[in-house]
C-alpha cells in the first residue's frame, strides 16, 4: 500500500472583493511509497506550496482526496487536525520557523510537549537525533545565536522527533549557503537511508538530484517525473537539468494522467529520463507492496 496518495487534487483560491479566482492545482494525482525520497520541482507559482500545504492539512483542497497511510485527510475532523498533523507529519520550512524566545532544545521538544510527553521520553528521543545531526553542543542556544545551517538542523530534529510517517519540506535549502545546503542534503539522504520517507519541494537541481524520484509540476498538474533507478547523483542532476531545459523552451508533454500509473512502468518511458531510470523504475514497480 502506498504511504501517501493524492487523487485528483484541485485547489481554487477565491480572492476577496470579487476578484478573479486562481486555480493553483488543476488535477494532481500521485503516490509515494514507504521509504521514498521524492522531490517536487516547478516554476514559481506552479502550485508547489499549495500542494504541500494541502498534504500538511494546513489547507483544504477544493476537490480531490489525500490518503496518508490509509487515512483520508478530508475525513479528519477540524478539531483533530492539529493532533493528526503532529502525530503523523514532520515539517521543514525554508525559513526554519523556530521560535526565537525558545532554546533550540525547547523548539525541538515543542511538538512532544504539545502531545503531552514526559521530559524523560523527550530527552531519550532527542539525544540520539541531536548526536546524529551534530547539534548536541548547541541545544541550549537560542536561534539567533546559531548559524542558518544549525537552525535548519534543529528544524530537522524537530521534524524527526515525533517519528513522523513522512517529512514534508518546502525549499529547505532555500535560505542556506552552499556548504550548509550540502550538509542538509547529506542529512536528508542519511535519514532517508534509515527509512524516513521525504517529500521535498525545491528549486535547486542539486537538491533534487539527491532524491529517488523527481516530480515536475506546471500550471497545477504533474506532467513529468524522473526515477533515479541506478543513476548517480551526477546523472540525476543531468537528467533534471535536461528536463528543465526542455520545459523552459515550452516543451514537454503532460503526463498528469499517467502519474497515478507510476507503478505500472509508464514513467520510465518519459521522453527525458536518466539512462537507468527505466530499469530503476521497473525495480521500484516490481517491489511495490
Ligand atoms: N492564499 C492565496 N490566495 C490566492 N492565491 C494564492 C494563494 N496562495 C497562492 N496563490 C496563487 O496560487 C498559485 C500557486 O502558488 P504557490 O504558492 O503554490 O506556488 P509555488 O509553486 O509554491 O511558488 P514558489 O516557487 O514561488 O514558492 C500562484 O498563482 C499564487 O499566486
Ligand atoms: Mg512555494
Amino acid at each position: 500500500m502506498s504511504l501517501l496518495e493524492t487523487r485528483n487534487l484541485r485547489k481554487v483560491y477565491k480572492t476577496r472583493f470579487g476578484g478573479a479566482s486562481v486555480e493553483a492545482l488543476k488535477d494532481v494525482s500521485f503516490t509515494v511509497e514507504p521509504g521514498e525520497y521524492v522531490a517536487i520541482m516547478g516554476e514559481s507559482g506552479s502550485g508547489k506550496t499549495t500542494l504541500l500545504n494541502i498534504l500538511a492539512a494546513l489547507d483544504k483542497a477544493t476537490e480531490g482526496t489525500v490518503i496518508l497511510d490509509g487515512m483520508d485527510l478530508t475525513g479528519v475532523r477540524d478539531k483533530n487536525v492539529a493532533g493528526f498533523r503532529r502525530d503523523n507529519l514532520g515539517f521543514v520550512f525554508q525559513e526554519f520557523n523556530l521560535l526565537d524566545t525558545f532554546s533550540l532544545e525547547d523548539n525541538i521538544y515543542l511538538p512532544l510537549v504539545l502531545a503531552g510527553k514526559k521530559h524523560a521520553e523527550m530527552k531519550g528521543r532527542l539525544d540520539p537525533i541531536a548526536a546524529d545531526l551534530g547539534i548536541s553542543d548547541i541545544l541550549k542556544k537560542y536561534p539567533y545565536e546559531v548559524s542558518g545551517g544549525q537552525k535548519q538542523r534543529a528544524a530537522v530534529a524537530r521534524a524527526l522527533i515525533t517519528h513522523p510517517k513522512i517529512i514534508l519540506a518546502d525549499e529547505p535549502t532555500g535560505a542556506l549557503d552552499s556548504k550548509s545546503s550540502d550538509e542538509l542534503l547529506a542529512l536528508f539522504k542519511k535519514v532517508n537511508h534509515a527509512g524516513q520517507t521525504i517529500l521535498m519541494v525545491t528549486h535547486s537541481v542539486k537538491a533534487a538530484s539527491h532524491a529517488s524520484r523527481v516530480l515536475f509540476i506546471r500550471d497545477g498538474v504533474i506532467f513529468h517525473q524522473i526515477y533515479r533507478g541506478q543513476s548517480t547523483d551526477r546523472q540525476m542532476y543531468q537528467a533534471i537539468s535536461d528536463t528543465l531545459t526542455v520545459l523552459a523552451r515550452g516543451g514537454g508533454r503532460s503526463c498528469g494522467d499517467r502519474t497515478g500509473n507510476a507503478g505500472s512502468g509508464n514513467a520510465g518511458s518519459s521522453h527525458v529520463s536518466t539512462g537507468n531510470a527505466g530499469s530503476g523504475h521497473a525495480a521500484l514497480g516490481g517491489d511495490r507492496r
